[in-house]
Parts: C-alpha cells; structure tokens; sequence
C-alpha cells in the first residue's frame, strides 16, 4: 500500500496501516510527492492519497492512476453496513458514521469526526478531525475545519447545503446553508472571504 503523501497526515495514515494485521498493510509506504512519482512505483500498486486539500488530492490520484496504479480505500473507523464507500475514501482512527450516508471518491474523514444520519459528502471534500455533521449536504472540495459543527436544518426544511469549495473554519457552528466558495468561521458562523 502506497500512501501518497508527504505530510503529518501521511505519516497518520502510515501508523494506521502499520498497526493493521496482514501482510498489504505492512507494506505501507509514504510516497512523498516531490521525490517519488508514481511512474518509479512498484507495477500496478495499491495507493491512497493523504493530503488535506480535496483539489490536490484529486490530482495526485489522477496522476497516480494515469501511471497505472489501483486507488483503495482506507478505514479505520467505525460505519454502518449502509455506508457506501467509493475508492479513495480516507476515514481514519475514532470516525464515526452512522446510517443512510452517502460518500464520494476521495472523500477525507479525519480522526474522531462525526458524520451523523443523512448525510451527503460530494468527492473530494474533506472533514477535518472532531467535526460533526448531521443532515447535511457537504459540496465537491469544500472542507469543514477541526472541531466545526454543521447544524442540521429543522425537520421539514431542507437540508443544510455547504457549497463547492466552501471552507468552514476550526470550531465553527454552522446555522445556515453556506454558499459555495465561501469561507464562514465562529459561532455561529459568518461569512469571512
Ligand atoms: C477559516 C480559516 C481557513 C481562515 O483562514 P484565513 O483565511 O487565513 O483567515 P485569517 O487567519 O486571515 O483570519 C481572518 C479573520 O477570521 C478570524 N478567524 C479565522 N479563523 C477563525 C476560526 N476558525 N474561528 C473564528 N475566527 C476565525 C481571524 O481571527 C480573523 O479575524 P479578524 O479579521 O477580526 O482579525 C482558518 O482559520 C481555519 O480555521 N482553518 C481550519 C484549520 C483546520 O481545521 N485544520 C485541520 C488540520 S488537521
């Protein structure tokens, strides 16, 4: 397992799928971005991207895969049997989801977040660690900083929608549907870029 990477995140990931049982996970290797391309890797490896950003995730997989390469998925968190997991999905240690989730390709779950029921989570996007979600749509990139709270909307509204690329910031208490593209942080979160 190639874990491509060259952060404090791919080194999380490492120790993860180094203290996994098997024989794949003590293969776990980090790649690092700018010293090994996925053209110098072994035929046809298995990888996962660890980098923080949704947009430059999408591109070192892109590349990794254009070189031939087999993107997995990596858990090490808790879900239900209804979650369905798309290749490139990160969830790492203390992630939880519960029921009726949906998650795209290369979707990051950082360690101890929170996705609760009726969730959508759009490729790419990123939940960073102790956040917690519950009936909400989070946007293709966006990404929800440590610690951030989307609120779900009222029963019979409709979901709360973060937009493409939005950035919610660390500890953020998100009451509104957050447009995409924009940066909200504080509580309850308001519009900073
Ligand atoms: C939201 C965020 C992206 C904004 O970064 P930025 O655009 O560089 O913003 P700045 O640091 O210039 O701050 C702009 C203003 O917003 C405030 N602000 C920034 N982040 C904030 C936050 N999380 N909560 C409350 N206020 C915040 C700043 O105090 C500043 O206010 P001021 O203009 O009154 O002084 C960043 O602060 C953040 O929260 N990132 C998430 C980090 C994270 O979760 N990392 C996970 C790593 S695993």
């Amino acid at each position: 397992m190639i874990v491509y990477g060259s952060g404090g995140l791919g080194r999380e990931v490492v120790s993860m799928f180094s203290n996994e049982a098997g024989e794949m996970s003590r293969k776990a290797k980090l790649a690092d971005d700018f010293l090994w391309h996925p053209d110098c890797w072994p035929d046809k490896s298995d990888f996962v991207v660890a980098v923080g950003d949704g947009k430059l995730r999408e591109t070192m997989a892109a590349r990794a895969l254009r070189s031939g390469h087999h993107m997995c998925f990596g858990n090490f968190g808790m879900y239900a049997p209804s979650v369905d997991l798309m290749p490139g999905v990160l969830i790492l240690k203390g992630a939880t989801l519960t029921v009726d989730i949906q998650i795209g390709i290369g979707v990051l779950i950082n360690i101890c977040a929170m996705v609760g029921h009726d969730c959508i989570l759009e490729d790419w996007c990123s939940i960073q660690p102790n956040a917690n979600l519950s009936g909400c749509k989070i946007g293709k990139y966006a990404y929800v900083g440590m610690g951030a709270n989307v609120v779900a909307a009222k029963k019979g509204e409709p979901m709360r929608c973060i937009g493409e690329g939005a950035v919610i910031g660390a500890g953020a208490v998100v009451t509104h549907d957050v447009p995409a593209g924009e940066t909200w942080v504080g509580n309850p979160a308001r519009r900073i870029g």
